[in-house]
C-alpha cells in the first residue's frame, strides 16, 4: 500500500505526526537532488524494556516494517549508533541483507536498496532513530547526506516536540499523584507494566483493526493516566480493605468524570488538546470501566460502543492488578489471571484483547522481568 492509499484509509484520529511527516517528505522530494528519497521512518526507543518500535513512516512504495518491535540488544550496530550518536550510511542494502540481517532483507524485498540512519538524541538522551531509504543503490552520497542534514534535524525536532508535550503532561500527572494519596496500589511499576501490556495487545491487534504504529504509541503513552481522577475520591473509600457499600461505590465511580476534568485542564495548560491523538487519552479515561455486556460504568456502553483503546487499557490494567500484590491480596499467577480473563470474555472483556494477552506468555514474562520493582516513580 502506498502512502496516499494509507492516508485515505486511515480514520482522522490516526492522522497526526505521520501526516506531517508525509508533508515533509513531499517537500524534501521537491528538491531535484533528493527526489529518490523514497522512505522516511521513525522508530522510538523504550529504555525500560530495551525495545525499539516502529512509530511513523512515509513510504513511496510498500511499507516494509510496520508493527515491528525488537530489543536493541539484538541490534548491535544500531545500539552502537545510539551510544555514539554517529550516523550510518549503507549504500547497498543487498550486501547487508545477504549477511542475513532480517530488517535489511525486508527493506530489499520492498525495493529499498540504500539507507541512512540518524539517532534522535536530545539532552544526552536517546529517543529513537530516523531511517531514510532510497530505491537507488548508492543514493546517499556525501552531497546528498549534506543536503538531508537540515531536514533530518527538522524531523527529529518535530518528533521531540510532540513527545515533549506528552512528557510534560506525564510530569504534571506524577506531581498530582505525589501530592495526593493515590499511591498504594497504583504504583509506578503497575502503571509502567499496564502501559506495556496495552502496547502489546494493540500491536497484536494492529493488522485486524488497521491501527498504525503512531496510534499504538499514544495508547502506550496515555494508558497510565487512566485513573488520575482517583485524586478526587476520599481516602476512606479508596483504601477501604473490604467491599464498598453501594453508596461508597457511587463515590468511587466519580473518579471517571473527575479524571476527564483533570486531563482537560492539563491539556489546556500544556497545549496537548491539539495533539491528534488526544482523543485516545480522553477515551481511555472516560471508558476504562465500561464492560462489554453493558454492566460497566459510568455509561453502560456495550461492545463496540466502547472505544477500542479503552477496551485494550481495561484488559491491560486488570491483568496487572491481578498479578500484582496489593495490600489486601496476594499476587495471582499469570495462569490464574489468564483464566479469569478467559472466563470474563464477552461479559467484561473484549475477546480480541483477551486473546492477544493469552497469546503472549513470553512477552508478558519479559515485561514482568524488566519492571519488577514496585516503587512509585
Ligand atoms: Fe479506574
Ligand atoms: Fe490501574
Amino acid at each position: 500500500m502506498n502512502s496516499d492509499m494509507a492516508r485515505q484509509t486511515l480514520p482522522a484520529i490516526h492522522q497526526g505526526l505521520a501526516e506531517r511527516l508525509f508533508g515533509l517528505h513531499g517537500e524534501i522530494k521537491a528538491d531535484r537532488d533528493l527526489t529518490a528519497l523514497s522512505r522516511i521512518a521513525v522508530a522510538l526507543y523504550d529504555e525500560r524494556t530495551d525495545i525499539l518500535k516502529t512509530f511513523i513512516h512515509s513510504s513511496d512504495g510498500e511499507s516494509p516494517l510496520d508493527h515491528s518491535s525488537e530489543k536493541m540488544a539484538q541490534l548491535p550496530s544500531l545500539r552502537e549508533l545510539a551510544q555514539s550518536g554517529g550516523r550510518r550510511t549503507l549504500n547497498d542494502l543487498t550486501v547487508v541483507a545477504g549477511l542475513g540481517q532480517k530488517h535489511a532483507s525486508r527493506l530489499v524485498a520492498c525495493g529499498y536498496l540504500s539507507s541512512y540512519t540518524v539517532p534522535i538524541l536530545s539532552g544526552g538522551r536517546f529517543y529513537g532513530f530516523l531511517f531514510l531509504n532510497s530505491v537507488h543503490k548508492g543514493f546517499f552520497t556525501p552531497l546528498v547526506v549534506h543536503r538531508l542534514r537540515p531536514y533530518a534535524e527538522l524531523i527529529a525536532q518535530v518528533v521531540l516536540r510532540e513527545l515533549d508535550a506528552v512528557r510534560m503532561m506525564h510530569a504534571a500527572v506524577k506531581v498530582i499523584r505525589r501530592v495526593s494519596t493515590v499511591r498504594d496500589e497504583e504504583t509506578g511499576a503497575h502503571l509502567a507494566r499496564m502501559a506495556r501490556y496495552a502496547r502489546l495487545i494493540a500491536t497484536k491487534l494492529a493488522v485486524k483493526y488497521g491501527l498504525d504504529d503512531e496510534f499504538v504509541e499514544y495508547l502506550f503513552q496515555f494508558s497510565p493516566i487512566h485513573d488520575v481522577g482517583k485524586i478526587g475520591v476520599p481516602d476512606q473509600i479508596l483504601f477501604k480493605p473490604g467491599k464498598l457499600t453501594p453508596a461508597e461505590f457511587e463515590v468511587m465511580k466519580t473518579h471517571v468524570a473527575r479524571g476527564l476534568e483533570v486531563i482537560d485542564l492539563l491539556a489546556r495548560d500544556f497545549g496537548t488538546q491539539s495533539l491528534a491523538h488526544f482523543s485516545v487519552l480522553r477515551n481511555i479515561v472516560a471508558y476504562h470501566h465500561e464492560a462489554l455486556d453493558g454492566s460497566g460504568y459510568p455509561h453502560g456502553l456495550r461492545g463496540a460502543e466502547i472505544p477500542l483503546e479503552a477496551r485494550i487499557a481495561t484488559v491491560a490494567d486488570v491483568f496487572d492488578a491481578l498479578t500484582s500484590e496489593r495490600p489486601y491480596k496476594k499476587a495471582w499467577s499469570n495462569q490464574q489471571a489468564c483464566d479469569l480473563l478467559r472466563e470474563s470474555v464477552g461479559t467484561k472483556f473484549d475477546p480480541d484483547c483477551v486473546a492477544a494477552m493469552l497469546d503472549s506468555p513470553d512477552e508478558i514474562r519479559d515485561i514482568q522481568a524488566s519492571l519488577e520493582a514496585t516503587v512509585f516513580d
